[in-house]
């Protein structure tokens, strides 16, 4: 008796366990399934955002002033080619009002240049808008001319570019509605930061460049090779500098940027903006912008904090994102 029914008790047992590890086995397939779909679902959110209706035309942008646009300040130096290529590119961009060449080279531009970047402008916008295309000659060839005053300006804002690389009108624009929230400060695709010089007293600093950046998630600097700024900060840069310390970016032929980052923060005591931003490099020049040349920017940051009497740059981690390309919040 007791063993009869030790064996019906074992015979239930077993037909229980058997279910349970085939109704295991249905619920992991059915949460395999249900990963997959999440999974799917997030891909195709991501990829197109107009799928869940984030799309840029279902927005109702904000009618704003036609002339409120911004003016593209190109440095250049004997590189037709690229200048063409940025030049071509960027007046396809809805709210480019104006185009300022800084042309340093000894020979003035080749009126065949000249042509074509005015076939260009005029070729790539309507009827109804007109593109302001200027070339600021500069007799001596120094590094201080990418930020001299702009006479009578038709923007405040400056969109200040290398001819090498190109951002996409999606990514300008983007930066550019950025700037607008907050036109005291520099929004810009290029971050580097300042470290405090471990090995030294405390008013010591050292450049980072991309690498710190990216392991700390904290800049100071937004580079002028990719940036926006009021045009307040031309007149500033040309007039206000120190003069010591325009030579000294003049002689070194370095730095320029960092002495534009130190006039800004200097001006308003906050950090910049870093805006997310697709980029083409299309000159050779692609590798030194992530490493190397560090010394020299460092001397630069310890030189200016001197003529500056403080270290004006304020770290920060806050990185502008376009909501609709982003899933999770
Ligand atoms: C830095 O800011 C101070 C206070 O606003 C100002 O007096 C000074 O001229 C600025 N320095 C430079 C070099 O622009």
């Amino acid at each position: 008796m007791v063993a009869r029914t030790s064996l019906i008790n074992r015979r239930t047992a077993q037909k229980f366990r058997q279910a349970a590890i085939s109704a295991a086995g249905s619920l992991k397939i059915k949460l395999l399934l249900f990963c997959c779909f999440v999974f799917t679902l997030t891909l195709l959110a991501s990829r197109t955002p107009s799928f869940l209706g984030w799309g840029q035309e279902s927005v109702p942008l904000l009618d704003r002033n036609s002339r409120k646009g911004y003016t593209l300040l190109i440095n250049t130096w004997k590189r037709y080619d690229l200048l063409k290529q940025s030049i071509s590119h960027y007046t396809s961009c809805p709210r480019l009002d104006s185009i300022h060449i800084v042309w340093s080279e000894p020979n003035p531009p080749s009126d065949a240049l000249i042509k074509y970047l005015n076939h260009a402008v005029k070729s790539n916008t309507g009827d109804n808008r007109h593109i302001e295309l200027a070339f600021d000659i500069n007799k001596e060839d120094s590094l201080n001319n990418r930020f001299k005053e702009i006479k009578n300006p038709i923007t405040d804002a400056v969109f200040s570019i290398d001819d090498d690389i190109i951002f996409t009108c999606k990514s300008v624009e983007f930066a550019f509605s950025v700037w607008q929230s907050a036109p005291d400060t520099m929004v810009g695709f290029v971050p580097r930061i300042h470290l405090i010089n471990p090995s030294k007293n405390e008013n010591s600093y050292i450049y980072g460049g991309w690498w710190p950046v990216w392991w700390t998630g904290t800049y100071s600097m937004i580079l002028s090779k990719a940036s926006f700024f009021h045009m307040k900060y031309l007149r500033l840069y040309t007039n206000e500098m120190p003069k010591s310390l325009m030579e000294y970016v003049k002689r070194n032929r370095n730095c320029e940027d960092i002495a534009m980052s130190f006039l800004v923060a200097n001006a308003t005591g906050a950090p910049p903006i870093w805006a997310k931003g697709t980029i083409y490099e299309i000159g050779s020049t692609g590798i030194s912008s992530l490493g190397g040349h560090n010394e020299k920017r460092t001397e630069c940051v310890n030189r200016f904090v001197t003529e500056f009497g403080k270290m004006p740059l304020v770290p920060t981690t806050v990185k502008a994102v376009d909501s609709r390309g982003t899933w999770f919040w």
